[in-house]
């Protein structure tokens, strides 16, 4: 795929930027209030978007324990998953969840309105479909209050040039924004990063991760019921449109690509990829089944990322790194506990084991929020967007490698001008969808070698 370097912005124009940004920033004043210090120091949250994640991550909001705070609006585009995240809290923390029928918000708006509930300086949670992060989150920073957004935060390279902007704006601010991707707040993790950066496997010379399951979530779909909108349909089954999650590949992958380049202390420049659907039968979504990515940094490490949802197949969910003195295991089995280790050799058993994060680990779900909510009451600098973004930018370049058949390198996703849901700010629930079935209900899906520049054709 060519790179269109001259006129758009080169990966060293845009890290460039961002420094000099950052040292403009670190020049501008505090402009979010440091309101919890004063008489009334409860932090008030609202809850956008009410599903699985976003009740997880009020509970962990209401369980942080130093110091008050209270859920005190709720936001979502269906009642009835604001009504169950709303009893399930209720049920769990009693009072601290204070939101009356007034303050319990529904539709496209709703966030806006949830917002403005809060006061400079309270928290708000992001945890719809990854598609309106950027739209939220603009909100947010015109009303000057804090953020948690749950991963990935774009999923493309317009939405991901967007949010870059955004991001500065808000460091600017002196907002303090999480970014959920909370095994950067493992502490087995840091322990492993810091023995690796001291040298105990040597150069990292090759990463490998691995997600295998059967399917998940809402990733492979059957045609849409005719009694709901098109949107409707899309909203609820997002992993299954790429302009609502970037497909499974996004919501499932990015864990692993962020903590292998953590360990790496880098992001790849360039990513090359095979995968298909193998069983497919009637189901419309947009997603492969199985995906198969080499990333390669600039040194020229590479790091090999296998994704599949079939059942009765092999499934792993963990990552490694491999040295030139020895190996680790970065994660294990799933998010946490992450049981890091480091062996002496390329084989990974008891005999070859030089150390092992001792057990029981926290929680991270928990970790990022305990800091996130300690930067806000004590003022110090907490910003993950930046972050956010390179891997989410990283994710869909993989992504995009093999929905295209293409070696695509992040100045092509960076400036690739494919933006999936263009009007997603004037969405209704019964008016157009970004995405649109044809006659027989069947939306474009990926074609490898022949749609070379976009991963899919808009009908
Ligand atoms: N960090 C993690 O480990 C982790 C785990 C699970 C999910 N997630 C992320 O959290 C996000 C949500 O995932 P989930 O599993 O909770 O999905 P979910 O379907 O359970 O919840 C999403 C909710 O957002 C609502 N919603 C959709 N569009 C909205 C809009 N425009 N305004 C307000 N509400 C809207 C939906 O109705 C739904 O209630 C995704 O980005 C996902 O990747 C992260």
């Amino acid at each position: 795929m060519s790179t269109n370097e001259k006129q758009g912005t080169s990966r060293r124009t845009f890290l460039k930027t961002t420094g000099q940004a950052a040292v403009a920033t670190a020049l501008v004043g505090a402009m979010v209030p440091r309101v919890h210090a004063a008489e009334d120091n409860t932090i008030n949250v609202a809850l956008v978007g009410c599903g699985g994640r976003g009740s997880g991550a009020a509970a962990n909001a209401l369980s942080v324990g130093n110091g008050p705070i209270k859920l005190k609006a709720m936001a979502d585009v269906f009642d009835d998953r604001l009504k169950a995240s709303y009893e399930g809290l209720k049920n769990e923390f009693g009072d601290k969840v204070d939101v009356p029928n007034d303050r319990k918000y529904i539709g496209f708006e709703a966030y806006k309105k949830a917002i403005d509930e809060l006061k400079p300086g309270d928290v708000a949670i992001f945890a719809t479909p990854p598609a309106f992060r950027w739209l939220h989150f603009t909100y947010a920073i015109e009303k000057n209050v804090n953020v948690f957004m749950e991963k990935p935060v774009t999923v493309d390279g317009p939405t991901s040039r967007r949010m870059f902007d955004l991001a500065e704006k808000s460091r600017q601010k002196n907002m303090k924004v999480g970014v959920g991707l909370m095994c950067r707040h493992c502490e087995a993790r840091h322990e492993l990063l810091d023995r690796i950066r001291s040298g105990e496997i040597g150069d990292i010379l090759t990463m490998r991760a691995y997600r295998m399951s059967g399917p998940l979530a809402s990733c492979f779909s059957d045609p849409k019921p005719a009694n709901i909108s098109e949107l409707h349909y899309q909203i609820r089954r997002f992993h299954s449109f790429l302009w609502a999650s970037g497909g499974c590949y996004s919501d499932f992958l990015i864990h692993n690509i962020d903590e292998c380049c953590w360990m790496k202390g880098g992001w790849p420049v360039e990513a090359k990829a095979c995968g298909g659907r193998h069983f497919r039968g009637d189901q419309i979504d947009q997603n492969f089944d199985s995906y198969s990515v080499e990333y390669t940094f600039d040194d020229g490490t590479k790091f090999f990322l296998e994704g599949r949802n079939i059942a009765g197949c092999h499934d792993e969910f963990a990552s490694y790194a491999h040295g030139s003195r020895g190996s680790a295991i970065i994660s294990t089995a799933s998010h946490s506990p992450a049981k890091c280790r480091i062996f002496k050799s390329q084989v990974m058993d008891k005999a070859n084991l030089v150390w092992a994060y001792p057990q029981p680990e926290k929680n991270p779900y928990q970790l990022e929020w305990n800091e996130l909510i300690a930067a806000i009451r004590q003022d110090k600098p907490y910003h993950e967007v930046h972050r956010g973004v390179e891997a989410s930018m990283v994710t869909s370049m993989g992504r995009m490698a093999a929905h295209t058949g293409q070696v695509v390198r992040w100045d092509d996703i960076l400036n690739c001008e494919h933006e999936f849901a263009p009007n997603l700010d004037q969405l209704t629930l019964d008016g157009p969808a970004p995405l649109l079935a044809n006659a027989e209900g069947k939306y474009p899906v990926p074609l490898p070698g022949i749609n070379k520049r976009r991963e899919y054709d808009v009908i």
